[in-house]
């Protein structure tokens, strides 16, 4: 499917494996992990990444992302970790943004030493930030924006300019965003990588990860994807490529429904603040409007001091206190006791992430529904 189609018919149709046997219209799943060699240029086996299921979602994926080349993962950590021991060696050193999905971080701050390599986290967001982290033996910057869970901007252009001046690699985890939202690749960024557990499934159902890039680069990471053997099996393949032909459509409703929270958050006497790209109060809502083509399902707020957040939770009817985000379905959860539990208290403070903010992925419910379910909620008592 050439590049040029709109991204509603990408969904739908980048990568189908046609099905020559029974001519069904969607693509056959083909479980099989021992196949034929003898002959055969081609040797297929699901650790190489290279079996036709996971080359349909591949290439469908790297459609959406305006990229040439792919590979799925078996969880956004396995990319991640991936992509991220693909580039560095001993000796290396790494720019890593502040604030980013504390899985991450707790990745780069454990583990990166142990392999001897070195890393700067950001003191901010600016390009000014990254710019003073630069070594002599700097090989790459990784981002993530919009951020989780303070739903913070950074300047895709300017990274990737300043990255691309020094000869220095660029990746960024474009989970929050979505293919939908955001495509990093336009502005220069090298490598874009998506815990595929989130929007691109968005039925709570499965758990995957995706590297999107130029081919080069992706052939690069490929050696070691399949040392650490994390790829995905042909059924969950299959599962994700049909849930991808309704991304577009359950994004739009998604950013449509978190714009409709957060404003009517902003008014609400019992909320202090309201963390939302797509509100003219977020202080870079202007940056946020030149690189994203919709603002996101995602949203954070914090909760006056006398809220007791763990009883709003609990009086939630229809949002579901639960971890993870991206689904069809509305959830809430506190960072400080999911996504960011591994860092310490004094850690997550220093990121601005207090004890009372709560993380808001807007579902495709009816959204008034929402609001009314916020509304009770935050009425009663305890
Ligand atoms: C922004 C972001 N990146 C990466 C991950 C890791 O993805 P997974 O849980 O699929 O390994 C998460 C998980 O919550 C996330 O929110």
């Amino acid at each position: 499917m050439a590049q040029s189609n709109s991204i509603k018919t990408i969904c739908v149709h980048s990568g189908t494996i046609a099905d020559s046997q029974a001519h069904g219209s969607i693509s056959p799943i083909f479980p099989a992990t021992s196949h034929a060699y003898l002959d055969l240029q081609k040797k297929a086996y699901p650790r190489y990444f290279n079996t036709l299921n996971q080359e349909a979602l591949a290439l469908k994926l790297a459609a959406l992302e305006h990229g040439e080349s792919g590979l799925i993962f078996s969880s956004g950590m396995a990319a991640i970790s991936a992509v991220l021991l693909s580039f560095l060696k001993k000796g290396d050193h790494a720019v890593i943004q502040q604030k980013l999905y504390g899985g991450t971080s707790n990745f780069i701050s454990n583990c990166l030493a142990d392999f001897a390599i070195e890393h700067d986290t950001t003191g901010g967001l600016a390009v000014t930030d990254f710019t003073s982290c630069l070594r002599e033996n700097t090989r790459l910057i990784y981002i993530e924006t919009p951020s989780n869970p303070l739903l913070e901007i950074t300047g895709l252009q300017a990274v990737a300019g300043l990255a691309k001046s020094r000869d220095i690699l660029t990746i960024i985890d474009n989970t929050f965003a979505s293919p939908v939202n955001q495509n990093p690749l336009d502005f220069g960024i090298d490598i874009v990588v998506h815990s595929a557990t989130k929007y691109l499934s968005g039925h709570s159902d499965i758990c995957a990860g995706a590297v999107i890039a130029g081919r080069a680069n992706i052939e690069k990471i490929m050696p070691r994807a399949v040392n650490f053997g994390g790829s995905l099996n042909a059924q969950t393949c299959n599962l994700l490529e049909r849930s991808v032909k309704t991304l577009v459509l359950r994004v739009t409703q998604q950013n449509q429904n978190a714009q409709a929270i957060a404003e009517f958050l902003l008014e609400n006497p019992k909320i202090e603040q309201v963390n939302y790209p797509g509100l003219q109060s977020h202080p870079q809502h202007d940056l946020a409007k030149e690189q994203m083509h919709g603002f996101g399902g995602m949203l954070s707020f914090v909760a006056q001091s006398g809220v007791d957040i763990v009883a709003l939770q609990k009086n939630l009817q229809l949002i579901k206190p639960s971890m993870s985000l991206g689904a069809v379905e509305s959830t809430i959860c506190s960072p400080a006791l999911t996504s960011h539990a591994l860092l310490s208290r004094e850690q997550r403070l220093a990121e601005g992430i207090s004890d009372n903010l709560l993380r808001l992925s807007a579902g495709i419910e009816d959204v008034d529904d929402l609001i009314a379910d916020l509304q009770q909620a935050l009425e009663k008592k305890g």
